[in-house]
């Protein structure tokens, strides 16, 4: 399935509720909890990136990469002035980088897009993989109670002066799927063009993933409500996971 094409192009104006620095500062929230001082960082589905941009303004050495060559071209020109960031087009599922990190991140509910279970074990074995030893790894995922009952089979309209958009669901309950037909109208030379995309997040269960990280190697697992360092509620809508691949020296 192919998204985030056209999107990309309006992606960082549709996501301007979103506080990228307050983001930030909670995964350095999260290094400091676990007394950890990383200095390569990779970001996965890192996006236009938002959170690459704030990753390396603090001077981290930052690999990103994202599927998407459209949303990696807006990436580009935004971090532009960095001299401590490569920028690759690879996919979560099997990248591979000759090289290992004392953190690897991904957010904003990337990892819901790994819709079978076989492909995020490959993706977390793979992280695992290009992990060091003490090394962590952090990332969110829209809640299943999200996904099913929050935004599944729900409509949301925006209106903004130059951009109308429409954003259909619907949640299959069988495949634990969350269908989102979106639907765009751009307001070019006083004429208004629509363009649509079809996204797919797959709903998982706090006990799916964990019992995933824990197969694919890593000992110790935490799980928060998003933004905190709380204990996830039934109606948390975004889980944020820690998992740290241990010494074993
Ligand atoms: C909701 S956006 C989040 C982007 C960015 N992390 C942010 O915070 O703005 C999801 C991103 O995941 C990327 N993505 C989805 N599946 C992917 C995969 N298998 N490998 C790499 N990137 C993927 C999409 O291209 C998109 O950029």
């Amino acid at each position: 399935m192919d998204y985030y094409e056209k999107f990309a192009l309006y992606y960082d104006d549709l996501m301007d509720d979103i506080d990228y620095e307050n983001w930030f500062l909670y995964i350095e929230d999260i290094f400091s909890k676990f007394n950890l001082k990383p200095k390569n960082l990779l970001e996965m589905a890192c996006g236009t990136g938002n959170l690459t941009y704030y990753l390396c303004n603090k001077g981290y050495k930052v690999t990103c990469f994202d599927r998407s060559s459209d949303m990696l071209s807006i990436a580009y020109n935004k971090l532009s002035s960095f001299r401590n960031v490569n920028i690759l087009n690879q996919d979560m599922v099997n990248f591979r980088i000759n090289k290992k990190f004392d953190a690897i991140v991904s957010i904003c509910d990337s990892i819901n897009y790994i819709v079978n279970e076989k492909e995020l074990l490959r993706t977390f074995k793979n992280v695992y993989e290009h992990l060091e030893n003490d090394g962590i790894f952090i990332f969110d995922i829209n809640s299943y109670y999200k996904l099913s009952t929050v935004v599944g089979n729900n409509i949301f309209v925006e209106d903004r002066e130059d951009i109308y958009y429409i954003w259909q669901n619907y949640f299959d309950e069988d495949n634990k799927f969350a269908h989102f037909y979106l639907t765009f109208f751009i307001k070019e030379n006083d004429k208004f063009v629509r363009f649509d995309e079809e996204h797919l997040e797959r709903a998982y269960q706090i006990e799916e993933i964990k019992s995933l990280l824990k197969c694919s190697g890593f000992d110790d697992i935490f799980c928060f409500e998003a933004f905190s360092f709380n204990k996830p509620e039934m109606e948390s809508d975004r889980i944020n996971f820690v998992a740290k691949k241990s010494f074993k020296g």
